[in-house]
């Protein structure tokens, strides 16, 4: 074990405690952004000015109509932009546009003195356009040839060689959706300018440091002159990575015009209309399997939706190719991704950044292709796991493989799996009116940011004269309990009880340049820096406890809020030793550095070992289906997670129960829809409202959920021995998705293969449902096969080419 990971005896790591903000929580008392105001004089409040064209030209912009509002007080417009007019990180979102890019895009933003003079004041901006032609759908815009960005590749073995190798080829369409992110909070942003100059944003974002280059450059400013805050995010998901620049932007630019605070938040609707949500994706495969049904081959073409800017597409796809394994070995292998530019908000991060879009593909597959290979689709699955000294597609080693192979096991063992399907094969002959399905599947994740430079971390640790602690990271808390799990880290590298510690809140000028907290790193690397930190000053206590306890300073000790030397009862107590060493002038404070070891990543040939380690899954979800309306409940769920050795169990099983709750609202329920009609609400989100967009809620729960953490699974080379944990199980909800495909399937005779859109919506699985029945009656099947090539074999034997129909999200 490496000291990172190694654990000191009794550690506060690996206890299960609550959240760190638990009972604010509850009880309402935690600070947001938002509750600031309330604290603030002289707040202005920020309106936007939203187009509702999907395309279209802005020819003149009068504002003098707002100015005449009462309460109204300024309305800021581009000519006001001292910096550069741009909220990207990529110099392609103009943050006052004049080319409306999608509809509802804000063309400039009201300022006044309470939000509904604001809004009124919107009201009565004047905007000219020239609408201009608009592409609203992927498919629109693979058909007018409309990217952005690159065009990445990952290719291993010859792909066309391992297709005319395979005994079984197959191909197939496939479109699903994207998802909106609905974290409780709104996007959020509070700005002040002190005596000074000097701008303090306080702001909901996963990504202070970034918040705060976009304010600097907006604002022609260096980033010392800003200084950005997050107390604590109501939700993020990743729709806070990148979008709320813009949103601090706008907030910053007023305080600086107005001299006064100017308070930026989205209502939901302004929300769902205006911020980016996950990529949906258009796929276009081919695969080939030995007769054995092991994969041979696969070549897909990814194409992402990726709204009217870069934003994060590209590393989004990156992942969604490094991804498209998911757990099984693919020994040729073409994946080729590119982002469709689109007049819709501008898609982004959203918990697994594109790996659920690129498992979902293979899911797919081995989901439509079982039947036809006459493999049970848990059998299919299983057989084409990862075994030892496989490599994935880019290259990269595939360690602990094995762990893959404990977890199913134990799923299969501890959710009686096989005896349930006797019991489902004998429900469902009992039942024609409903029918059940029970699915298993993996998750491989890979843990670490594609970008080997993001993979970085600092923390600033103070003890106090009084032997009180304060520790600051660059990670932000979201609800995911990071912090929770940084103050555990702390009180175990220092050996004091977990209330001796503090935290403050993230803030760029307590630790800089930081990474966005992201790729469910955030611990990994924070913690790395909150434990560098606290071991040097630990290092510096233990000279001074030496001195005091006639010992060498190698063998003292602090636990329990003591310093003994190795072995002897006597000590000094915590206190008693920092004011030792304040008067012996030792420094008390310390930055903390953490950077992930053994990374190489070549983006240009998309290869290399770009992931520390894999974070694995397996879950069981068993579904009952209704034949008449193809409405669905999810009956039981059994989950075994690896977290490695985990920080905070009550904190991870947390975040695996939500993250799949999350990911089967992805693939079941939510149903993000636009306007892709020629009227003129064409590109108009349709589903802008809690009323339209359907979420999981407590209705959607698992009937049984048991979530277990994989034991005896430290991890070398991460702190403590955890592993990551907030994306990973959002993945595990294909159980869910493939549980549906197989309870609908069972409608029909053996061997369908069923198409299922995604989400699976009750409308989707009953069509499901039909195309199975209708399957009975022999037609549907054949049809969708596309007829052998002259001189091949027939079907059966050696088919050239099977065709699996199209699953489309839209039906
Ligand atoms: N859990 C809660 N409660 N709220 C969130 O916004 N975001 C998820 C995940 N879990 C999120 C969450 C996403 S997208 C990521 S990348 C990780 O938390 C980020 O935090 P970590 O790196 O500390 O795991
Ligand atoms: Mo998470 S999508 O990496 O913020």
């Amino acid at each position: 074990m490496s000291e990172l990971s190694e654990r000191p005896e009794n550690p506060a790591v690996g206890v299960a405690v609550p959240h760190e903000s638990a009972a604010l929580h509850v009880t309402g008392a935690a600070l947001y952004t938002d509750d600031l105001i309330y604290r603030t004089k002289d707040v202005l409040h920020a309106h936007p000015v939203q187009v509702p064209h999907a395309h279209a030209r802005v020819t003149a912009l009068r504002v003098e109509p707002a100015l005449r509002v009462p309460g109204v007080v300024r309305v800021l417009v581009a000519a006001d932009v001292p910096g550069v007019n741009d909220a990207g990180v990529k110099h392609d979102e103009p943050l006052f546009p004049d080319e409306v890019m999608f509809f509802g895009h804000a063309v400039c933003w009201v300022l006044a003195e309470t939000f509904e003079a604001a809004r009124l004041g919107a009201a009565a901006v004047e905007v000219d356009v020239e609408p201009l032609p608009s592409l609203v759908t992927v498919q629109e815009a693979i058909a007018a040839d409309s990217f952005q960005g690159a065009t990445p590749q990952i290719l291993r073995g010859d792909v066309e060689a391992g297709i005319a190798g395979a005994a079984r080829v197959f191909s197939g369409e496939l479109e699903f959706a994207g998802q909106e992110h609905f974290y409780l909070e709104t996007h959020c942003a509070l700005a002040h300018v002190d005596e000074a100059g000097q701008i303090f944003v306080q702001c909901s974002t996963q990504h202070p440091s970034e918040t705060q280059e976009i304010v600097a450059h907006v604002l022609g400013r260096h980033s010392n002159e800003v200084t950005v805050q997050c107390l604590r995010m109501g939700g993020g998901f990743g729709g806070k990575e990148m979008q709320p620049h813009g949103f601090a932007a706008i907030a910053a630019l007023g305080a600086t015009l107005t001299g006064r605070p100017v308070r930026v938040r989205l209502t939901r609707t302004q929300d769902l209309t205006m911020s980016g949500k996950r990529h949906g994706f258009h796929v276009d495969w081919r695969v080939g399997f030995d007769s054995s049904g092991h994969l041979q081959a696969l070549d897909a073409t990814l194409t992402s939706d990726g709204g009217w800017s870069l934003d994060l597409s590209e590393p989004v796809l990156a992942r969604a190719l490094c991804h498209t394994d998911n757990a099984y070995w693919l020994p040729h292998v073409r994946l080729t991704g590119r982002i469709a530019r689109t007049n819709k908000t501008s898609n982004t991060a959203f918990r697994g950044f594109g790996g659920p879009q690129g498992m979902l593909v293979i899911e797919d597959i081995l989901g439509r292709c079982a039947p036809l290979l006459g493999i049970d689709p848990m059998e299919l699955r299983r057989r084409n796991l990862y075994r030892a000294g496989q490599t994935t597609p880019y290259g990269q080693p595939v360690r602990h493989p094995e762990r893959l192979h404990r977890l199913w096991e134990q799923v299969l063992d501890s959710g009686a799996v096989l005896a349930r399907q006797e019991e489902i094969a004998e429900y469902n002959a009992g039942h024609p009116h409903s029918k059940r399905g029970l699915a298993v599947t993996p998750v491989k994740f890979g843990i670490s940011f594609n970008f080997t430079a993001f993979n970085q971390a600092g923390a600033l640790v103070h003890v106090y004269k009084d032997g009180s602690v304060l520790i600051n990271h660059g990670g932000t808390e979201m609800g995911q309990g990071l912090h929770t799990k940084m103050l555990q880290v702390a009180a175990t590298t220092l050996g004091l009880p977990l209330e001796r510690i503090r935290l403050a809140p993230t803030r760029t000028d307590k630790v800089p340049n930081t990474s966005a907290t992201a790729a469910s790193s955030g611990a990994d690397l924070n913690g790395g820096a909150v434990k560098n930190a606290c071991e040097q000053i630990l290092e510096r206590l233990a000279r001074v406890a030496a001195t005091v306890l006639g010992v060498n300073a190698a063998d003292v000790r602090i636990a329990d809020g003591v310093a003994r030397g190795v072995g002897a009862a006597a000590g000094v107590a915590w206190n008693e030793l920092v004011r030792v060493a304040y008067f012996q002038r030792v420094q008390l404070f310390a930055a903390g550095y953490y950077r992930t070891e053994g990374l190489h990543w070549d983006s240009s040939v998309m290869r290399g070992s770009p992931f520390k380690y894999f974070a694995y899954g397996v879950a069981a979800a068993e579904v009952e289906v209704d034949g008449f309306t193809g409405a669905y409940r999810t009956r039981r769920v059994d989950i075994v997670h690896d977290v490695g050795d985990s920080l905070s169990p009550l904190i991870d099983i947390g975040q695996i129960e939500g993250g799949f709750v999350q990911g089967a609202g992805w693939l079941t329920l939510e149903d993000p829809r636009w306007d892709a009609g020629a009227g003129p609400a064409r590109g108009r989100l349709s589903t802008q409202a809690a009323s339209t967009y359907k979420l999981p809620s407590f209705s959607e729960m698992p009937e049984v959920f048991n979530v277990t953490l994989l034991a005896e699974a430290e991890e070398d080379g991460v702190v403590y021995g955890s592993k990551a944990v907030g994306e990973p199980p959002l993945m595990l909800a294909f159980s869910v998705r493939e549980a549906l495909r197989q309870a609908s399937a069972a409608f029909g005779p053996a061997g369908v293969a069923v198409d299922l859109a995604s989400p699976a919506t009750p409308e989707a699985v009953y069509w499901a449902i039909e195309q199975a029945r209708a399957a009975a009656g022999g037609h549907l099947v054949e049809a969708d096969v596309a007829p052998p090539q002259p001189g091949a074999g027939t079907h059966a034997m050696h088919p050239e080419s099977e065709q699996v129909g199209q699953a489309v999200s839209r039906v």
